[in-house]
């Protein structure tokens, strides 16, 4: 089974804060956003390999730990997972993006796919799934299927707010796929919004409502 990792960093935790504050105009939120992705991920790096290497200082050659393996992928869910990319790229500017354009339907709650493309040779390559939100699980159900119908099988999910009906359903759906939270709430409304969550976090980052 998947491990779901929730990050109780007292910098995460304070930039969440505001993050959910509905004061918090888009602006800062996708300020906010971002800082906080760029602070999961050091942690959702943490795991990563590393080979010893040979460098040369202007003193003498000595042995450094650089890293290897497989090479990562962000893949954001549009529109609202673009908001984190940003973020990501500061801390592993080599890394690649790939997209998956997915809306919810307001109605059934359920998930169209629109867009989906990711670098070439996916089965060389680590890949991390961002989406700020998780409520029902269908969006980041729907991507991972996608992705793991084009060759990828090495795949992270990250997420700023997460409902626990959708962490269960994602975990059921994939459970080879681990799970970083940075906010973990109480449950899901009748429309299928998280409590207490942050509202809808596209129309939020992109000032669209
Ligand atoms: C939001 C959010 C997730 C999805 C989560 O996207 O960014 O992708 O809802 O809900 P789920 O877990 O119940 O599937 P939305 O469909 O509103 O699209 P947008 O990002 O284009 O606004
Ligand atoms: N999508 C959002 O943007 N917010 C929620 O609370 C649920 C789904």
């Amino acid at each position: 089974m998947s491990k779901v990792h929730v990050f109780d960093h007292p910098l995460i935790q304070h930039k969440l804060s505001f993050i959910r504050d509905k004061r918090t105009g888009s602006k800062d939120f996708r300020q906010l956003t971002n800082e906080v992705g760029s602070l999961m991920a050091y942690e959702i790096t943490r795991d990563l390999p590393l080979e010893e290497v040979e460098v040369e200082t202007p003193i003498q050659v000595t042995t450094c730990k650089r890293l290897s393996g497989k090479k990562i992928v962000f893949v954001p869910i549009l529109r609202a997972g673009l908001g984190m990319v940003d973020g990501l790229m500061n801390l592993i500017p080599s890394a690649r993006v790939g997209h998956v354009g997915l809306y919810r339907d307001p109605e059934t709650l359920q998930p169209h796919e629109y867009f989906v493309k990711i670098p070439s040779r996916p089965e060389e390559r680590l890949f991390i799934v961002v989406d700020p939100m998780l409520a029902t699980g269908g969006s980041a159900i729907a991507a991972i299927n996608s992705l793991k119908q084009r060759g990828v099988s090495n795949i992270k999910f990250m997420c700023l707010i997460a409902a626990p009906e959708g962490v269960e359903a994602l975990r059921l759906a994939h459970p080879d796929v681990d799970i970083f939270i940075a906010g973990l709430d109480e449950k899901l409304n009748d429309h299928g919004y998280i409590v207490p969550g942050l509202g809808d976090a596209g129309d939020r980052i992109f000032g669209t409502k």
